[in-house]
């Protein structure tokens, strides 16, 4: 497969070129919007030749920084070069590649931590800058110069508009008959021209197959040839299974409580081992005619649409490991008429995710006792990976689960603390808590009520007593609605800094 076979647009084909002569394209100190959701559609050539021209203009004493926005993560070879060649200045909207968190947590690069609803419309509405140039990802070009998207969708909509110039990666790697799965809506509009996003069903389809951009802009057409990141996931091991069972009981009381309708709602699941493990008690567990709507297809999902439990499912990203890839090469004419690959600002748009009733699933670093959440810091301070799309689908949906084992550091750290070191979703946004050790169902309780339902249901047994304990002192300390002592608030987390547990001495 040559990029002729995938470039049917010849004014693109007399532009191309390497990624190092591409690279050299790109002025230090400027804004570059990436491709690239959760370790999909990444470009994977440029950021090579960028990280590479970043240390030649460093070795000649010229400073070469840039400022780089994407959809989501990305991978070693984007993320990871480019921080391994302190290339980047500012990083928005998240990252999961290590080398780039250390840079993050060093103070090196500035990252800005978004909701990835938030991410286009706040590019349109001229809150984050001048976009300079766009590098894009791409299947192919067709005779009419439309894009062919790839794995992930992401904001590519977003910054083929608003971009000034834009480069243009062809990966000849993934399956060209992807051609038609995406559903691009170009019916946005800044306030107050805003309309209603017409989509009444997960699966509805409102838009084209297709990228648009202005022929003018696209200054450079770089070919590649490779995968997305080999995504691994883990045999779900004990702890995730029982979460996974807990989360399918409940839903099967919804149901028979008539709180649930017989096909379910669409189900959005965040990323790791435990969503997997939720997805595949869903494979086994009576439901049937499931609707994904997610921001980010895994391998669980890509098991329950082969199986038939599920119908459709929408995302931005597909991001999968070697072997679920493989199989979705081979079967594309199959999952092509059963996925759907939006823009991230519709596959996460609060108002589709609340009119849709989603539901809502993911994991979280820890809880405190009245269900305020922290997804992104650890012991406060240290950036994981960021908010994601969690607080799109939590806030929104028509039921939220947080799900997260008990412990951690094999039981140095408790994951329900007094109060959270950090906190991304406040308790009003936080319905269910999900541990190896229980359920706690928080729709309708008061705090006090709740304190009570997350301790005796999700906390471990090794630190159970002691929330009981402060909850109890801090009730006595006279009428409180939420009852903290906050001299002791968050001395847990300070105990694990200075001695390396959080258990009482
Ligand atoms: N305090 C400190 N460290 C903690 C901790 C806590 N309460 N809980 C977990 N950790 C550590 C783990 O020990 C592990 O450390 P290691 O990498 O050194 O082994 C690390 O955090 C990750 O924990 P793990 O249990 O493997 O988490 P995960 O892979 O299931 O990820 C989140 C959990 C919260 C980090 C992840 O889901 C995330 O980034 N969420 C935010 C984005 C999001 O929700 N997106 C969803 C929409 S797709």
């Amino acid at each position: 497969m040559s990029l002729a076979d995938r470039v049917r647009f010849p004014e693109f084909l007399s532009r191309a070129m390497t990624a190092q002569q591409a690279a050299a394209l790109i002025p230090h100190g400027v804004n570059v919007g990436m491709s690239g959701f959760t370790g999909a559609g990444y470009p994977k050539a440029l950021p090579q030749a960028i990280a590479e021209h970043a240390r030649q203009e460093h070795a000649q004493g010229r400073p070469y920084k840039i400022n780089v926005w994407t959809g989501a993560s990305t991978a070693a070879e984007c993320d990871g070069v480019l921080a391994e060649a302190q290339a980047v200045a500012q990083r928005l909207p998240f990252n999961t590649d290590p080398k780039a968190r250390q840079a993050v947590n060093a103070g090196e690069i500035d990252f800005i931590d978004m909701h990835l609803s938030h991410v286009a419309q706040h590019a349109w509405f001229g809150f984050l800058g001048p976009m300079n140039v766009a590098v894009i990802e791409v299947l192919g070009v067709t005779a009419d110069g439309l894009l062919i998207p790839s794995t992930a969708v992401g904001n590519n909509k977003t910054w083929l508009e608003i971009a000034d110039k834009v480069i243009l990666e062809v990966n000849t790697k993934p399956p060209g008959k992807m051609e038609g799965m995406h559903d691009i809506y170009y019916g946005t509009a800044i306030p107050p021209r805003r309309m209603p996003i017409n989509m009444t069903h997960a699966d509805d389809r409102i838009g084209d197959a297709y990228l648009k951009v202005d022929p003018a802009k696209v200054i450079a057409v770089v070919e590649t040839h490779k995968g997305d990141r080999d995504n691994v996931f883990a045999v779900p091991d004990e702890n995730s299974n029982r979460i996974a069972a807990y989360i399918i009981d409940f839903l099967s009381h919804e149901m028979r409580m008539g709180r649930l309708p017989k096909d379910m709602l669409p189900i959005q699941s965040g990323v790791g081992n435990v969503a997997n493990a939720v997805l595949a008690g869903l494979l086994t567990g009576p439901f049937e005619n499931l609707l994904g709507f997610t921001e980010v297809l895994q391998d669980g999902m890509l098991d329950l649409l082969r199986a038939g439990k599920m119908r459709k499912a929408s995302a931005t990203s597909i991001s999968l490991s070697a072997p679920a890839y493989k199989d979705f090469e081979d079967n594309i004419d199959f999952y092509r008429e059963r996925i759907i690959l939006r823009p991230q600002e519709i596959s996460n748009h609060p108002e589709l995710v609340r009119r849709l009733g989603v539901i809502a699933m993911n994991s979280m670093i820890e809880a405190d006792i009245y269900g305020n959440i922290n997804s992104t810091h650890l012991m406060g301070s240290a950036m994981m990976n960021g908010i994601g799309g969690s607080g799109d689908f939590a806030r929104n949906g028509y039921l939220s689960f947080f799900v997260t084992p008990s412990v951690a550091k094999n039981g140095a750290i408790s994951c329900i603390v007094p109060m959270c070191s950090h906190v991304d979703h406040t308790e009003h946004d936080t319905q269910i808590i999900v541990t190896e050790q229980g359920l706690a169902d928080l729709r309708g309780l008061a705090p006090r009520q709740r304190a009570r339902v997350i301790i005796e249901r999700c906390a471990h047994p090794d630190y159970r007593p002691m929330l009981e304990d402060y909850l109890e002192r801090a009730q006595r300390k006279g009428p409180q609605h939420t009852p903290h002592i906050l001299t002791e608030a968050l001395s847990w987390h300070q105990r694990f800094v200075d001695t390396g547990s959080m258990k009482a001495p």
